[in-house]
C-alpha cells in the first residue's frame, strides 16, 4: 500500500515534521543553546566567557575532548595542529585549474575532495586514532585552502604558512601577505579573526552540522563529510546571511533612508527583512553578538574606519531599530551576521569569502559532531517521507 506512512503518522507511530521543527536527530553532548535565555554553552561554558578568555584552537580542543586542555596538552595541541597546516601540491593543482572568477564556496568543497583523494587510504575511520588525527589535519588545513582560494581569485602567488604565527595570525598572513616576505600581521585584527573562528565552532545540529552526521552515517570518508556541510553552509538561508547584511547596507546607501527601510521592514504587505536581525532559536541577544559587537567597535577604531558611510549606516540602523517598539516587541536583536559582516567588510574580505570563513569557523564543530557520532553507537539517517505520487498502476500494454 502506497500510503502506508501517512496511516502510520496517523495513528501516531511515525511523525511528520518537515524542517525538524520538532525532531532530535541525535544525542550529543557538545553544545547547548537555550534560545529564551540567549545562552550558548560548548561543553558547559558559557560562549561569553570562552570568547573573552580562550582562543579558537583552545575551544577546538574542548569541543573535540569534551574538557579544556592542561597546558601540556594545549602547546602540544597547537603543535600537531602547526605539524598539518601545509597542504600538498595537489590541492595547489586542482586550486589552479579554476577560473579565477569562480565562487569560492565551490572552490573549498572541490578543495576538500583532494583531502579525501589524498588521505583516503590512510584513514581507518573505526580508528579512535585516525579519526583524531583527521580532525587535526582538517581544523590545520581549511584556514591554509581558504586564503588560497582568495589569493588564486586575486591572481596572487600562494603565501606559504609561517610556524611562529598564531592560527588567527597564519590566516591573515596567507590571505594578505605577499609571498617571500616577512610576515606583518595586525594584532587587534588577528584577534578579531580569532574570535569570530572561535563564535561559529559549533552551534549544535544546524543544516550543515546535520549535514555532516548524516553524510558520516554512511561510514563516508571524513574530509568528503566536510565538504558536504561547506555545500549545505553556501546557501544565503545559512551562512549567506553576513553578506546579505552587507548588500542590505549598499543598498540603504545613504543615512538618509535608514528609516525608509525601517519602514519597509515593518510593513506586512513588503516581504522585505531587516537583514542581521533576528534568529530562529535566539529569541533574546544572541549571546555571540554582544562579544562581536565589541570586536566590531575595536577593528573599526584600529583601522580609523568609523566614519565610513557604510559602517555609520550600520550602527544608525543599530541605534533605531533596539529602540523601535516593533523590534523590542518581536525580540528581533542584532544577530551575529550584522556584526560580522561589517566586520569582514572593514577588513577587506570581499563578501564571496565571507561564508568560507564561516566554514572555517565552522570545521572543528562538523568534525567533533563527525567524530562523537562515530565514537558512539549510532545508525546510518535515513529519514521516512509521506508519498504523495501516483497508486500502483500498470504499464500500458
Ligand atoms: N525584519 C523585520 N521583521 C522581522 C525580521 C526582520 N529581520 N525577522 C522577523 N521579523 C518579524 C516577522 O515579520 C514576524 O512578524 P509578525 O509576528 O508581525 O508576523 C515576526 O518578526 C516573527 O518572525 P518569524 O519569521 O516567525 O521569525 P523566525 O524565527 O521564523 O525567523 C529569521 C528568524 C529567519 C532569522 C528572521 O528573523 C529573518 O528573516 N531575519 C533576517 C535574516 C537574517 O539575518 N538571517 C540570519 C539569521 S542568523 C544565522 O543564520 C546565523
Amino acid at each position: 500500500d502506497v500510503v502506508d506512512v501517512r496511516k502510520l503518522v496517523a495513528k501516531g507511530v511515525f511523525t511528520f515534521d518537515p524542517g525538524f521543527m520538532s525532531t532530535a536527530s541525535t544525542e550529543s553532548a557538545i553544545t547547548y543553546i537555550d534560545g529564551g535565555a540567549g545562552m550558548l554553552l560548548h561543553r558547559g561554558y558559557p560562549i561569553d566567557q570562552l570568547a573573552e578568555h580562550s582562543d579558537h584552537l583552545e575551544t577546538c580542543y574542548l569541543l573535540l575532548n569534551g574538557e579544556l586542555p592542561t597546558d601540556e596538552q594545549k602547546a602540544a595541541f597547537v603543535e600537531d595542529i602547526k605539524a598539518e597546516i601545509a597542504v600538498s601540491d595537489s590541492s595547489a593543482a586542482v586550486l589552479d585549474g579554476f577560473p579565477a572568477d569562480s565562487h569560492p564556496m565551490a572552490v573549498m568543497v572541490s578543495l576538500l575532495g583532494t583531502l579525501a583523494a589524498e588521505f583516503h587510504e590512510s584513514t581507518n575511520i573505526e580508528d579512535e586514532a585516525d579519526r583524531y588525527k583527521a580532525a587535526i589535519r582538517v581544523i590545520a588545513k581549511i584556514p591554509t585552502l581558504s586564503a588560497m582560494t582568495y589569493k588564486h581569485s586575486v591572481g596572487e602567488a600562494y603565501v606559504k604558512p609561517e610556524p611562529g604565527l598564531s592560527y588567527a595570525e597564519n590566516f591573515l598572513h596567507m590571505m594578505y601577505g605577499t609571498a617571500g616576505e616577512a610576515p606583518k600581521v595586525n594584532p587587534v585584527l588577528a584577534k578579531a579573526m580569532d574570535v569570530i573562528f572561535l563564535l561559529h565552532a559549533d552551534h549544535e545540529q544546524n543544516a550543515s552540522t546535520s549535514t555532516v552526521r548524516l553524510a558520516g552515517s554512511t561510514g563516508a570518508n571524513p574530509y568528503a563529510c566536510i565538504a558536504s556541510g561547506i555545500s549545505a553552509l553556501w546557501g544565503p538561508a545559512h551562512g549567506g546571511a553576513n553578506e546579505a547584511v552587507l548588500t542590505m547596507l549598499n543598498e540603504i546607501g545613504d543615512e538618509s533612508r535608514i528609516e525608509e527601510f525601517i519602514a519597509k521592514a515593518k510593513d506586512k504587505n513588503d516581504p522585505f527583512r531587516l537583514m542581521g536581525f533576528g534568529h530562529r532559536v535566539y529569541k533574546n541577544f544572541d549571546p555571540r553578538s554582544r562579544v562581536m559587537r565589541k570586536i566590531c567597535d575595536e577593528v573599526l577604531a584600529d583601522l580609523g574606519v568609523e566614519n565610513d558611510p557604510l559602517f555609520k549606516i550600520a550602527r544608525r540602523l543599530e541605534k533605531i531599530a533596539l529602540e523601535d517598539q516593533y523590534f523590542i516587541d518581536r525580540k528581533l536583536y542584532p544577530n551575529v551576521d550584522f556584526y560580522s559582516g561589517i566586520i569582514l567588510k572593514a577588513i577587506g574580505i570581499p563578501t564571496s569569502m565571507f561564508t568560507v570563513i564561516f566554514a572555517l569557523g565552522r570545521t572543528p564543530g562538523w568534525i567533533a559532531h563527525w567524530n562523537e557520532m562515530l565514537s558512539n553507537p549510532y545508525k546510518i539517517g535515513r529519514p521516512r517521507q509521506l508519498y504523495t505520487g501516483s497508486v500502483k498502476r500498470d504499464y500500458p500494454a
